[in-house]
């Protein structure tokens, strides 16, 4: 059985329309960094638009959550999941609606009634307790002992603070061999949510004023991987279809069983499933450092960390041979996975290789940490550096960690990113905004130029120039430096030349963390001494540059192509501006 293409014709069977999939990266709202409910591409039709397909409507829908990404690894839990819903856009309600889930529940999907529970809204101050929803369920033959009443917190449903809400009702299943409990406990494992029936008819606004919307609408999801899991009789998703030819694979790449390694595998297989919808979507998303590019980034590191776990060779392509067997499970209901399948596994192979880069190294370098440590924390400067210098996401090194018995000074080390990132602001005239955060690789090579330039200019020029400013786009690169005269042709060629040279030897930039006052005794240069803050990043560009820097910068100079000067100007008294590029 295939469970969307039921679940759709159950629907249309009833009068709705189905609508395509929404993109995983919403368009035109900046709020929130993915889908995270079928729901939200309707939030206009939810509150009083018309919607050109009519007032009934279903889909499947691409959903990220990552409020569950600590759990992922047991056997329910995903990042990505597909979403099966419908709804009555101001059309039919409460009665209807509970129908239509029973009856696809019970008469297509077969599903015994003994096995289902479900709760209904307890109400509150504002809104009275439902009983309409629940006589429904009565008058369908679920007894007293199988509905329970709850507060706020579980059946009143919204997506984020403010907007279209509802109490609703939830369907549950007993997944269990065990016999099966007369009276339901909402609270008892055993039972797996699998569908939830919102009756939109408030709205929320900013100030948290609950009014009513000018029409009562419905709103379902269900989770298609747990009613597949219940469908076919397992209790562990990953055993489904779904997901079996991809478990399979990992067994094969890694030639290790599924039994034992189920929490790496699980990791893996979810991690990049994820990493390839947020890579196919026609946002061009890519990892890096801020929003969902962050996500990207640390989901695929997570999973090559787990492969390493597993003695999986992470510098084979291992993620992309992953990665194929999801595109075909899903290439022909979302045709942005056939579409961008080259882009996907560009991503992961591009990812992989900057990452294992450094991994080797970092494991290490935790190890070492693991046997200096004298307490049971690991501190904002290690957690840092483990960030900064081997790429870890601060929640791997907090997973590494847990695994470890130990926790991370997570605080200390905000304190520290903030730091760094105030740091890389005032390094580069407040042109890197979000410090490490939002530079992008020719930026970050720009910023590495810089500091050959500035070296350069002391060597040929005078050891009295020093930086005024620097200022730094895609497109080029601008530094302002102490000097009283025209740079002379010969001056321009020669410091080119320098830092030509310097780039062609490939010299390693390294980056040390230190005290204010040891970086000054180290000769460490610096524009603006009293800004930086007690502790500092201090970088070296082998042995011809040393600066306070908030970064980023390349790993090695041969990274930069060549160096050209287009312009030497003056700016002020005494102050001299060179444009240069990078070609
Ligand atoms: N929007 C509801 C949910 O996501 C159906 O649970």
């Amino acid at each position: 059985m295939n469970l969307k293409n039921e679940f759709i014709e159950f629907f249309k069977s009833k009068g709705h329309v189905q609508i395509p999939s929404a993109p995983l990266i919403p368009e035109n709202d900046p709020s929130v960094l993915f889908n995270t409910a079928g729901m939200q591409p309707l939030i206009p039709y939810l509150m009083g638009k018309k919607h050109p397909e009519g007032t009934r409507l279903c889909d499947y829908q691409k959903c990220v959550r990552l409020t569950d990404l600590d759990s992922i690894g047991d056997k329910t839990h995903h990042t990505f999941f597909e979403m099966l819903g419908n709804w009555s856009l101001g059309d039919y309600f409460k009665k209807e609606s509970i129908g239509y889930s029973f009856e696809f529940l019970t008469k297509v999907l077969k599903i015994p009634v003994e096995r289902l529970a479900v709760t209904v809204f307890a109400g509150n101050e504002d809104i009275p307790r439902d009983e309409v929803a629940a006589n429904v369920w009565r008058s369908l033959g679920i007894s007293d002992n199988r509905i329970a009443y709850l507060g706020v917190e579980d059946n009143f449903w919204i997506a984020g603070d403010s907007g279209p809400c509802g109490g609703d009702t939830e369907i549950f299943y007993f997944r269990s061999e065990d016999p099966i409990p007369d009276k339901f406990d909402p609270s008892d494992e055993r039972w797996v949510e699998i569908w939830n029936n919102v009756f939109m008819e408030f709205n929320k606004d900013k100030d948290g004023k609950i009014t009513e919307l000018p029409q009562k609408n419905v709103d379902t999801g269900m989770g298609l991987e747990r009613v597949v899991a219940v469908l076919e009789g397992v209790t562990d998703n990953y055993e489904t279809s779904i997901w079996k030819d991809i478990i399979a694979k990992i067994e094969e790449i890694s030639g290790k069983p599924y039994q034992g390694n189920e929490i790496s595998m699980r990791i893996i297989a979810d991690h990049i499933r994820t990493a390839v919808f947020i890579s196919a979507d026609y946002a061009g998303i890519k990892p890096s450092n801020t929003d969902q590019g962050y996500i990207l980034r640390r989901l695929i590191r997570r999973a090559i960390r787990h492969a390493k776990k597993l003695e999986i060779d992470t510098n084979s392509n291992f993620m992309e041979q992953i990665a194929l067997e999801i595109i075909k499970k899903y290439e022909d209901y979302y045709e942005e996975i056939k579409t961008n399948k080259n882009v996907v596994l560009e991503v992961l192979k591009n990812e992989g290789l900057k990452f294992n880069r450094t991994l080797e190294k970092g494991l290490k370098e935790f190890s070492k940490l693991l046997k200096n440590l004298d307490s049971k924390i690991i501190d904002k400067d290690n957690a840092f550096k483990l960030y900064d210098t081997y790429g870890f996401p601060i929640e791997l090194t907090e997973e590494m960690a847990k695994e470890n018995g130990l926790s991370v000074d997570i605080e200390g080390f905000k304190e520290k990113f903030k730091a760094h990132q105030e740091l890389s602001r005032t390094a580069s005239a407040g042109k890197f905004k979000g410090g490490l955060a939002s530079s992008g690789e020719i930026e970050t090579k720009y910023h590495t130029a810089t500091h050959l330039l500035n070296a350069a200019l002391k060597k040929i020029v005078s050891k009295d120039v020093h930086q005024k400013g620097s200022n730094i786009t895609s497109e080029r690169m601008r530094f302002d430096f102490s000097c009283d005269h025209k740079l002379t042709d010969e001056e321009k060629r020669s410091v080119e030349a320098l830092v030509n040279e310097w780039i062609m030897e490939d010299l390693p930039v390294t980056m040390e963390t230190m005290s204010k006052k040891d970086a000054v005794a180290s000769g460490a240069e610096a524009m603006f001494i009293e800004k930086y803050a007690d502790i500092v990043n201090v970088y070296s560009i082998g042995d011809v540059s040393k600066e306070i820097c908030g970064g980023p910068h390349v790993q090695h100079t041969g990274e930069l192509g060549k160096f050209k000067i287009i312009k030497e100007e003056a700016s002020s008294a005494g102050v001299r501006r060179i444009k240069a590029i990078l070609e």
